[in-house]
């Protein structure tokens, strides 16, 4: 009798965590793993097709994607991230990460599909964000350390959702307004300008 008490407490401990910690309460990194698996799948992909229009397609997904997840984490969750664990370390190589990544997505958004380096930046980049999912999904990275930590993660969840969708937004308004001002694509895979160098 008594222990069934205690199974009992015990079970309704267990439930006012899981109301407090569970069911969403993962929002912020289910939301950005979503983003990693994603990319992933676009990456595989790319790295498959023998189409040059599907390759410029996926590539344009790619870094429009990656623009926005890494502008939701630097703005939302790296700072309440920074601010929970006060762990420097990870969160300033994460950040360093994106900078590298950013570059290599201007000169891949900047280029034309059949640039000679397009392929190869398109496979750099991917190598550098399976490096960057790696450590942020690792055991002791920054998502499990986000959980073991004070933060709110259904809080961050909803706020990374709502600026991902402003940020996607305003990706769709800007990739219209250049193609009306340049005209720049006669269809897929055909570029009008060829762009040279690293
Ligand atoms: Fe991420
Ligand atoms: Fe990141």
């Amino acid at each position: 009798m008594a222990k069934r008490k205690k199974t009992t407490r015990e079970a309704s401990k267990r439930s006012a965590v899981t109301r407090r910690r569970g069911n969403g309460a993962q929002g912020a990194i289910a939301l950005l793993k979503g983003d990693h698996r994603q990319v992933e799948s676009w990456f595989a992909q790319f790295e498959k097709t023998r189409s040059e229009g599907r390759k410029l397609e996926l590539a344009r997904n790619i870094c429009k994607a990656l623009t926005v997840h890494a502008t939701i984490e630097e703005e939302i969750f790296y700072p309440a991230f920074l601010e929970a664990t006060e762990d420097v370390k990870l969160h300033h190589e994460a950040a360093v990460e994106h900078d590298g990544a950013k570059k290599l997505i201007a000169k891949i958004e900047a280029s034309s599909a059949d640039d000679e380096y397009y392929d190869a930046r398109v496979t750099v980049l991917s190598e550098m964000v399976k490096h960057h999912v790696k450590e942020e999904e690792r055991r002791d990275g920054m998502f499990a350390r986000a959980r073991q930590s004070e933060m709110d993660l259904q809080e961050l969840g909803k706020r990374l959702e709502a600026r991902k969708a402003e940020l996607m937004g305003e990706e769709a308004a800007g990739r219209g307004r250049r193609a009306s001002r340049n005209g720049a694509w006669r269809g897929r895979g055909q570029p009008v300008e060829r762009s040279r160098g690293m």
